[in-house]
């Protein structure tokens, strides 16, 4: 006889399978590295996600407790966990988006480069899984160092034959949070109700917050641009020095994580005008990956916009940004080509 368990979870599976053949509205979404310092916040808003009606909990340690956590609340996506290598396969199936925060930290001394050695073979491993399970699924990215993190992915994924890059995002999204967050602040005014664009990629110089373009249109003075663009680009830091050793943002990234990934589900599902920043592969500059302004539907990134005028500030500030960029790019692309 099954237990009382088993046989919840038998007829909960089934009752998803049913909502899923009916037509309704629900997307399945995984999250690998979801017992994590980001995943677990990650994994709850995303179960509070209506668009949502499968959540896959996958992580090479502690998805059975997140699960069963996560599982009782009375929201509507059915919650399944899959814990260790040999479960990756079976976690990805049938997925329509992937969201990968798997990966360590930073701790203070440390940039985001230094945890290409142990990073970079955690996104291949879990991409080679993508890349035969779900090669239509739409993938966010978050493992840093992203501005080589994603590169390698793309890499993994052309040598299977699946590389589809409308459907490969790196998520930049904390960095247009923290931009909306500072500018809010000089400007004394409400963050829901400010846009900042933030391009280039997600780590240092390479975050260029486009100050210029800020909606709606207002101006700072060269003091406040210097300060406003330090703090954006340093955001990150911020965080890993308060937490003194303990790691780097997991709240504001889980939230921002599912800021993004509910805007690729509208996309998905088909809603008109959905436009967020995102690294993506690009042909706004001379670099094969470069995040900007990217409108998101059906196909994932189905239009990446242009930069649009930079002033003087912000065109010094690109070519710094650049010059790190291609050698971050290159990174990640040799480590795979190598
Ligand atoms: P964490 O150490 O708290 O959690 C990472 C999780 O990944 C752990 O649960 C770990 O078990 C899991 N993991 C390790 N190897 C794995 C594998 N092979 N497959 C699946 N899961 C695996 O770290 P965190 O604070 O959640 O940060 C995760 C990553 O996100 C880091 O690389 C961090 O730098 C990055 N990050 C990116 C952004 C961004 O804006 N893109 C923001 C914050 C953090
Ligand atoms: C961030 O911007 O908070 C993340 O990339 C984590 C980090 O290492 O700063």
């Amino acid at each position: 006889h099954p237990s009382n368990h088993q046989m919840e979870e038998s007829s909960i599976l089934k009752r998803a399978e049913c909502r899923a053949k009916g037509g309704a509205p629900g997307f399945k979404v995984a999250i690998l590295g979801a017992a994590g310092g980001i995943g677990q916040p990650l994994s709850l808003l995303m179960k509070m996600n209506p668009l949502v009606s499968v959540l896959h909990l996958y992580d090479v340690v502690n998805t059975p407790g997140v699960t069963a956590d996560i599982s009782h609340m009375d929201t509507g996506a059915v919650v399944k966990g899959f814990l260790g290598q040999q479960q990756l396969e079976s976690a990805l199936t049938g997925m329509d988006l992937i969201i990968i925060p798997a990966g360590v930290p930073r701790k203070p001394g440390m940039t985001r480069d230094d945890l290409f050695n142990i990073n970079a073979g955690i996104v291949k491993t879990i991409c080679e899984g993508i890349a035969k399970c779900c090669p239509n699924a739409i993938v966010n990215l978050i493992s840093n160092p992203v501005n080589s993190t994603v590169p390698i992915a793309a890499e993994v994924f052309k040598k299977a034959g699946t590389y589809d890059p409308k459907k490969l995002l790196g998520v930049t999204a904390l960095d247009v949070v923290r931009a909306n967050t500072f500018v809010a602040e000089v400007l004394g005014v409400d963050p829901r109700e400010v846009d900042v664009p933030v391009v280039g990629g997600h780590a240092g110089v390479t975050i260029l917050p486009l100050l210029s373009q800020v909606k709606p249109p207002c101006s700072f003075t060269a003091e406040e641009t210097e300060y406003l663009t330090k703090r954006i680009q340093d955001g990150g830091t911020e965080v890993v020095q308060a937490k003194a050793g303990a790691g780097s943002a997991t709240l504001s990234m889980a939230y921002a994580a599912v800021k993004f990934a509910d805007a690729c589900l509208r996309g998905l599902r088909g809603d008109a005008g959905i436009v967020e920043c995102a690294f993506v592969s690009s042909e706004v500059t001379e670099l094969p990956f470069f995040a900007s302004k990217v409108r998101l539907g059906r196909a994932g990134a189905e239009e990446i916009y242009q930069l649009g005028p930079l002033n003087e500030y912000e065109r010094v500030g690109l070519e710094k940004a650049k010059k790190e960029l291609a050698a971050s790019i290159q990174k990640g692309i040799s480590f795979i080509r190598k």
